[in-house]
């Protein structure tokens, strides 16, 4: 079984995509809302969420784990080694790997945690590629619980303030949460073709991870929460959505 984790809701972007390439998967899917936001927490407490997120998806069956996280990701590379699975798949991997052969000018947006760690910076390094990366700090936990169209959509306009955007032509979504308003990014930054890793970590998945099952997927949530419940129904309409709520 493939257990795949986020913050909360952002991961169901990731999730979404991953049943579209292997329909047949069972999953089971932690959204660990109680600790949301995780983009502006330490990398010690980013290490220790990442443990028991893990910990937890393992015992409820998942012998395969998806991070679907950006926030996480220098956390597991920096420290978790021993503690992995065996067959473990992270957001930064696929996404620099998708533009191995690209010549994109490159904007990346990210949680202060993801953009600190220098790991997207550093990864696109090794393919020879230099990018610029601008953190959003309050935009995670407002898709997160639910703030309007409005307020996202200023949380946006006032982070692009200093930057001249004609530098680039792809923005790339660095944090999972981001795809939820990707109208909102796409309206406020007509110029820019956006890019969604979620494809490139589903494809990764698929191939490496080959899993065949009922295509069950069972939620766990660490909080209850009316905008996770929204969406799991927007984006996953025709399963049969178990959500249970861990105290
Ligand atoms: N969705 C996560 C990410 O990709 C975490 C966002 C957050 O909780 O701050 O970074």
């Amino acid at each position: 079984m493939i257990g795949v984790f986020d913050s909360g809701s952002g991961g169901l972007t990731v999730l979404k995509a991953i049943r579209e390439k292997l329909p047949k998967a069972d999953i089971v899917y932690f959204g660990d809302i109680k600790n949301a936001p995780y983009g502006i927490k330490s990398i010690e407490e980013l290490s220790d969420l990442t443990v028991h997120a893990i910990e937890l998806l393992q015992r409820e069956g998942a012998d395969k784990i998806v991070s679907a996280c950006n926030s996480v990701s220098a956390a597991i590379a920096a420290s978790l080694a021993d503690k992995l699975p065996k067959q473990m798949i992270e957001m930064v991997g696929p996404t620099v790997g998708a533009f191995k052969d690209s010549d994109a000018r490159i904007l990346l947006v990210a949680t202060p945690a993801t953009i600190e760690s220098e790991i997207y910076q550093n990864g696109f390094k090794m393919i020879g590629k230099e990018i610029v990366t601008l953190p959003i700090r309050d935009l995670a936990g407002a898709i997160e619980f639910g703030e309007s169209d409005e307020k996202v959509e200023q949380i946006i306009r006032d982070s692009f303030n200093d930057i001249d955007t004609s530098e680039f032509d792809t923005l790339i979504l660095g944090c999972t949460h981001y795809p939820l308003v990707r109208e909102i990014f796409a309206r406020t930054l007509p110029a820019l073709t956006i890019f969604d890793p979620a494809t490139a970590v589903a494809l990764r998945v698929a191939t490496d991870m080959n899993e065949e099952g009922n295509g069950v997927i069972r939620f766990l949530i660490s909080k209850d929460s009316e905008p996770f419940r929204a969406r799991v129904d927007m984006l996953l309409p025709v399963t049969q959505n178990e959500i249970r709520v861990l105290e």
